[in-house]
């Protein structure tokens, strides 16, 4: 029985993915910053694990308390709209802290046992917004752009002891806490850029356009992980497949 470990569990696409893989036979360490065992459905081949992808003590605990695992997913992470000029750079440093170095904390702390056993998979959650630039959105976007390309470089090294690090690129999904916890992290836009703010969020709110399930996100991640040919990138999601679709040549 196989094993994989996803960070961000307690809601959204953590949840769905950890679902998934415990559906289908796998053995899952779900960790989330403040363990909830209701988050997800009970199953003798659950654990719940704290883990804070900003904190290295509670990195390495929770590597050494999960033991071997075959797969990783590096889903944590925190949204965020606003101005460059109206954010300071501590806020900055804050989303890059999660979206960006813990991603890179967790991966690194795994990569001895997969380089040792030659076998293992990574598979990082960044977003479609990497695809276009969109309004408002420079910072979040810059720190999970960073992640596209820190992946696909690794990927390289990694590829020489058996391990495949790849990414999953969801679209727009209002059905999970994201847009709710990336309010919580908003300070005040500043009124000179409020009127785009407010075009965006009646932009959310009116749109009919397809969107993300999070279901399209756990199975992303399921091929990403089962399927040794899978491609580096997989969008998620009917308008990620779309904008991948439309994307420059060339990138990513
Ligand atoms: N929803 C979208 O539209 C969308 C689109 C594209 C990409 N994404 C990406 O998909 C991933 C999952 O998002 P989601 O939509 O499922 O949002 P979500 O419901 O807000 O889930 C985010 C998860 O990340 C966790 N998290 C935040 N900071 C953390 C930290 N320092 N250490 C460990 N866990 C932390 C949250 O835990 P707490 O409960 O402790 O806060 C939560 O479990 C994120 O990386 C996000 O950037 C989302």
């Amino acid at each position: 029985m196989k094993t994989i470990l996803i960070t961000g569990c307690s809601s959204g696409f953590g949840q769905e993915i950890a679902s998934h893989f415990l559906a289908r036979g796998w053995k899952v360490v779900a960790t989330m910053r403040v363990p909830d065992e209701d988050a997800l459905p009970r199953s003798e081949h659950l654990r719940i694990l704290p883990l804070d992808v900003t904190n290295a003590a509670s990195i390495r605990a929770a590597v050494e308390q999960a033991g071997p695992i075959d797969a990783l997913v590096n889903n944590a992470g925190i949204g965020f709209l606003n101005s460059l000029e109206g954010t300071p750079l501590e806020k900055i440093r804050e989303i890059f802290e999660t979206n960006t170095f813990g991603t890179m904390a967790v991966t690194q702390a795994v990569i001895p046992q997969f380089r040792e056993r030659r076998a293992g998979v990574i598979v990082n959650v960044t977003s479609t917004v990497t695809l276009r630039p969109l309004l408002l959105l420079s910072i979040y976007t810059a720190s999970k752009a960073a992640v596209n390309a820190f992946t696909r470089s690794l990927a390289l090294e990694l590829q020489p002891f058996g391990i495949r690090a790849t990414l999953v690129l969801p679209g727009y999904a209002p059905g999970t806490r994201f847009g709710e916890n990336a309010r919580a992290q908003m300070l005040g836009i500043p009124d000179e850029y409020a009127g785009m703010a407010q075009k965006i969020f009646t932009a959310w709110e009116e749109s009919t356009d397809p969107v993300t399930h999070a279901t399209d996100v756990a199975e992303a991640v399921w091929t990403s992980v089962t399927d040794p040919g899978a491609p580096a990138f997989l969008p998620a999601g009917a308008d990620a497949i779309a904008w991948a679709a439309a994307r420059t040549p060339g990138q990513l």
